[in-house]
């Protein structure tokens, strides 16, 4: 039975530093994720604070905040079966030091901070991200 959702991707400042939105991009094409929405921004601090809101309360949320601000961002609504659990497996561990050879985050992460891609890690949060970023 097909399990068809939506989840959202950010490509980092350090991914788009580097110009490495097109090979991210073809990396969710090859795995079968179709890009309902794409759009490129730079968020405020106070922006990027709401959006990691759920971690307001650990030590690194500061500096996260300060970063997902300091530069421009990719923002992608990807489609596929089983979406949420899929992008987190193509993303990889959240450390790309402990990430598996071939997931985005192995192949492309520098550090646990700059570690290339975001991904909603449930098909709630899915909703809420989404919509924080493409509500009109
Ligand atoms: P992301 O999936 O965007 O969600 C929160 C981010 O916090 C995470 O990726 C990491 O880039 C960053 N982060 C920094 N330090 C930690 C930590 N100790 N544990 C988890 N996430 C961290």
């Amino acid at each position: 039975m097909s399990n068809i959702e939506q989840t959202l991707s950010i490509i980092k400042p350090d991914a788009v530093e580097r110009n490495l939105q097109d090979q991210i991009r073809s990396e969710f094409k090859n795995n079968n994720f179709e890009i309902i929405k794409e759009k490129k921004i730079h968020i405020s601090k106070e922006e990027a604070e709401k959006f990691y809101k759920v971690h307001e309360t650990k030590p690194f949320y500061n500096d996260l905040c300060e970063y997902l601000s300091s530069g421009p961002i990719v923002v992608m609504m990807l489609k596929k079966d089983n979406a949420v659990l899929e992008n987190r497996k193509l993303m990889g561990s959240t450390n790309p030091k402990d990430a598996d050879e071939g997931t985005l985050r192995k192949k492309y992460g520098i550090s646990i901070d700059k570690n290339s891609v975001h991904g909603s890690d449930s098909v709630e949060n899915a909703k809420v991200e989404l919509d924080f970023f493409f509500k009109d």
